[in-house]
């Protein structure tokens, strides 16, 4: 099992748990936007090193352009790595990470850093290909979109920085389809582990964002 060696590290983490779609990321965003909590997406740190051809962002982009996950090992010593940087002060909401129970595992080891809370965002499958088909995202920024739902103001345009608002090429029906079956296939080993713990916090997720929003206030106090 790979751990978190640095035993100067002992950040404060809440966990965010759920499927692609569920709105992870869109709740993240807007707790971050006054600077109390520090965003960490593994998907948008993939997706940079994509942009920038790293070798990390070459070894992800051939898992993610399938819609399978990239190895444990790689986003675990990823996760270790930025976590490092942060003041041990510091609150982070973790989107995307723990995806798998050795990542879970990891995160947890030798105490260096506290997971306090692990949220799940509940929907059923059946709201999410609609919502991840209708994506746009932010090239810059990453603040989410949705062509129906939360459409930005000028069409292509981001609201928050004007950067260019595009599609997520993982997110076309086939590749959401699998993505959701990846989903599946761990998402209750995860739920069974922070329940044991006493960590895991069942957040109805097929409602509107202000509400989720409120929601995730009381839980995060
Ligand atoms: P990642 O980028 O993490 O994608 P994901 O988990 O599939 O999650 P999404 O970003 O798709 O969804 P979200 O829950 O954030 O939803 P959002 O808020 O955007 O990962 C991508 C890939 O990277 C993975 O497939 C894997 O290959 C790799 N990867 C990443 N982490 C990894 C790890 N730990 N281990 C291994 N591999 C890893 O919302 C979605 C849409 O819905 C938006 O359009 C939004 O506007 C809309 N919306 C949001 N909330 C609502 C609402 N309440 N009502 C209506 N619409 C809403």
């Amino acid at each position: 099992m790979q751990s978190f060696v640095d035993e100067e590290v002992s950040v404060n983490i809440t966990v965010f748990l759920g499927a692609p779609g569920s709105g992870k990321g869109t709740q993240a965003k807007i707790l971050s936007s006054d600077g109390k909590y520090i965003h960490l997406s593994t998907g948008d740190i993939l997706r940079n090193a994509i942009k920038t051809q790293t070798p990390l962002g070459k070894e992800a982009k051939v898992f993610m352009d399938k819609g399978e996950l990239v190895p444990d090992a790689t986003v675990i010593s990823l996760i270790e790595d930025t976590l490092k940087t942060l003041s041990p002060d510091a609150q982070i909401i973790l989107d995307g990470f723990p995806r798998t129970v050795p990542q879970a595992e990891a995160l947890d080891a030798k105490g260096t850093t506290k997971v306090k809370s692990a949220i799940f965002f509940d929907i059923p499958n059946s709201a999410l290909i609609e919502r991840l088909t209708g994506r746009r995202v932010c090239r810059n920024c990453g603040q989410p979109y949705h062509v129906k739902h939360m459409p930005p103001k000028k069409a292509g345009v981001c609201d928050v920085c004007s950067g260019e608002v595009y599609q997520r090429s993982d997110d076309t029906e086939e590749v959401v389809v699998r993505r959701l079956e990846v989903f599946g296939s761990q998402n209750q080993g995860l739920l069974d582990y922070y329940s044991r713990l006493n960590k895991l916090w069942n957040l109805s997720a097929d409602r509107s964002p202000q509400e989720i929003q409120k929601s995730l206030i009381e839980v995060l106090k």
